[in-house]
């Protein structure tokens, strides 16, 4: 499988979204990452319902929300109209994770769980991982764009990766923070297939996104 790229609209021109968007022309295993914070499960607010609405009308790719919410479940009605590809929440935020996958599922195409970077990989229990479609681990603390790689996830990438070939579960490994030219390749080499980046890609002046993108994958 192709290992998908997902450019972070966090690190995107607020002020020019959709010229954004439009940026990546012609693009395969593109999804847009859209990191929706709430201001208490992080310290951060970043956008809510009308602007994801408005997004998801101008995109011709996947768009994958991961959501750094207190009480995800709450975030499956409302944005289930809004054609997201993948719904990815936080372990820490869930009281009941089994139930908000199974939930998720009912709406969206993918799910996902995601794991901030001080929570150990033996939270995910395989009652809960063989339901997955996607594991997102944070590679950064999450609540801000623009930070440095945590060395560690490496080895969770490959813990993840060693386990699900080991009892054939199904989940892409997503890894999202500090992601660049130098970490994405051993990330690939060690079963990461799907990597989020905003500053890499976006905090660019050439604005050349689409060999950005191609460059995380050589
Ligand atoms: C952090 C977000 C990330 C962030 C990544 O809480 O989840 O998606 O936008 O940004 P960079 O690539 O700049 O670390
Ligand atoms: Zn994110």
């Amino acid at each position: 499988m192709n290992t998908i790229i997902s450019p972070s609209l966090l690190a995107c021109d607020f002020l020019n979204i959709e010229e954004e968007i439009k940026s990546f022309p012609n693009q395969k295993d593109l999804w847009f990452h859209l990191d929706i914070m709430d201001g208490h499960f992080v310290p951060n607010l970043t956008f809510g319902h009308p602007v994801i609405e408005k997004i998801s009308k101008v995109s011709d790719y996947p768009l994958d929300a991961h959501l750094m919410v207190n009480n995800p479940e709450f975030y499956i009605n409302t944005f289930k109209n809004f054609n997201l590809h993948n719904f990815t929440f936080h372990f820490e935020a869930a009281e009941d994770s089994k139930y908000i996958i199974s939930k998720a599922k009912d709406n969206f195409p993918s799910v996902g769980i995601s794991l901030k970077p001080n929570s150990p990989v033996s939270c995910l229990k395989d009652d809960i991982l063989k339901n997955l479609d996607l594991i997102l681990i944070m590679s950064v603390e999450p609540g801000f764009g623009g930070q440095k790689f945590l060395q560690d996830s490496l080895e969770k990438v490959q813990f993840f990766n060693e386990l699900k070939i080991q009892k054939g579960f199904n989940y892409m490994i997503q890894v999202d923070g500090g992601i660049n030219q130098e970490n994405a390749p051993l990330l690939i080499e060690k079963g990461a297939n799907n990597l989020v980046a905003g500053s890499y890609i976006f905090k660019n002046p050439k604005k050349d996104y689409p060999a950005k993108v191609a460059s995380l994958r050589s």
